[in-house]
């Protein structure tokens, strides 16, 4: 097959940022996607209907080329009311909860994952029908805090059964035998954790360009999660996690988690389905399972990708910011027609 036509792609775990950041990143995402789940933990966090607003209205206003919808989330608080969440409802697709201090702007985060600590805010969720989107690491070894965090996905799972728990951007073989265990379990993700090992961040010269919350891991991983993914499993449903960080801030020192990879992603998921004969299921993988998961009805839009390579540009700017793609420099072979 030399074209593809992907149909009203949907990103379902996406970080815009803010500001000069938004206006550079947004379009990337709003040129070719119907819609997009979008990530709360700006500075400070998300979590009052008022600077929710704003925030889509901005939002809006970067990506006002496109026909795109922002489905916009709040960061998750223990004191979130019956009443506030009443409130809060149709406005958000769902709440996002980081555990305090795993990854970036995660400083206001929970601080116990206690099932009876969260248990007011999560039946209040369960009851209204708001799923929650969780960022599923411990803070032990690096390589083991998504498989160390599975315990609590299950007694969530366990103890919130009417609760859609999705379990962000899963990184490692084990997560997929619980997703499969538990009606009420869902997953996304990404395309670095589906064509990347860590060989590929720190196996030859370092590549902070990889470097990411969840870390990639083995090739079994890899290859455990591609089988996910090009099976369009139906509990399964992509988020690219797209998290640009300024140039400055991944090269340096200390340099922040976060891979910025929403210009890229449909090309590289197309290669990679294509390469294993699977082009059939990636209209489900990108946009009908999280269509029926969230039960969204997405804009109309019809994106060509033909066979043809796409040298993948070695930063994007706009003012100040400059941002570094996945891939960068290198050659995918599939291209998005314009
Ligand atoms: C994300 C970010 O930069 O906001 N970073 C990351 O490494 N994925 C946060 C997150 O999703 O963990
Ligand atoms: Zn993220």
């Amino acid at each position: 097959m030399n074209s593809f036509i992907i149909n009203s792609p949907l990103d379902m775990h996406l970080h815009l940022r803010d500001d000069d950041m938004l206006k550079l990143v947004g379009p990337f995402t709003s040129r070719h996607f119907s819609g997009a789940l979008i990530m709360p933990n700006l500075l400070p966090p998300l979590t009052t209907k008022e600077a929710l607003l704003a925030y889509k209205n901005r939002i809006k206003e970067a990506c006002k080329d496109d026909e795109f919808e922002p489905y916009v989330t709040i960061f998750f608080q223990v004191d979130y009311s019956y009443e506030f969440l009443i409130d809060i409802k149709d406005e958000i697709i769902a709440v996002k909860l980081y555990p305090f201090g795993v990854t970036t702007n995660s400083e206001t985060g929970v601080s116990s994952m206690d099932v009876e600590v969260l248990r007011p805010t999560l039946e209040s969720m369960s009851k209204l029908g708001i799923p929650v989107c969780i960022h599923g690491e411990t803070k032990g070894f690096v390589m083991d805090r998504e498989k160390e965090f599975l315990p609590i996905y299950e007694s969530l799972a366990i103890n919130f059964p009417d609760l859609k728990i999705i379990m962000e951007h899963i990184s490692s073989k084990e997560s997929i035998e619980l997703l499969k265990k538990y009606d009420n379990l869902y997953a996304t993700l990404t395309v670095h954790h589906l064509m990347l090992t860590l060989d590929d961040v720190t196996g030859g010269m370092l590549n902070p360009h990889a470097f990411c919350k969840p870390i990639v891991k083995r090739p079994e991983d890899k290859k455990a999660l591609q089988e996910l993914a090009l099976n369009a499993y139906p509990k399964v449903m992509f988020g690219s996690d797209s998290a640009p960080h300024r140039k400055e801030t991944k090269e340096c020192d200390d340099g922040a988690a976060g891979i910025f990879s929403s210009s890229i992603a449909l090309q590289a998921l197309t290669q990679l389905f294509d390469e294993n004969g699977k082009l059939d299921n990636l209209n489900a993988f990108i946009s009908l399972n999280a269509q029926k998961i969230y039960g969204l009805k997405p804009i109309n839009k019809s994106i060509k990708l033909i066979k043809k390579d796409f040298v993948v540009p070695s930063q994007y700017s706009y003012k100040e910011e400059r941002v570094v793609p996945l891939f960068a420099e290198q050659t995918l072979s599939w291209s998005i027609n314009t």
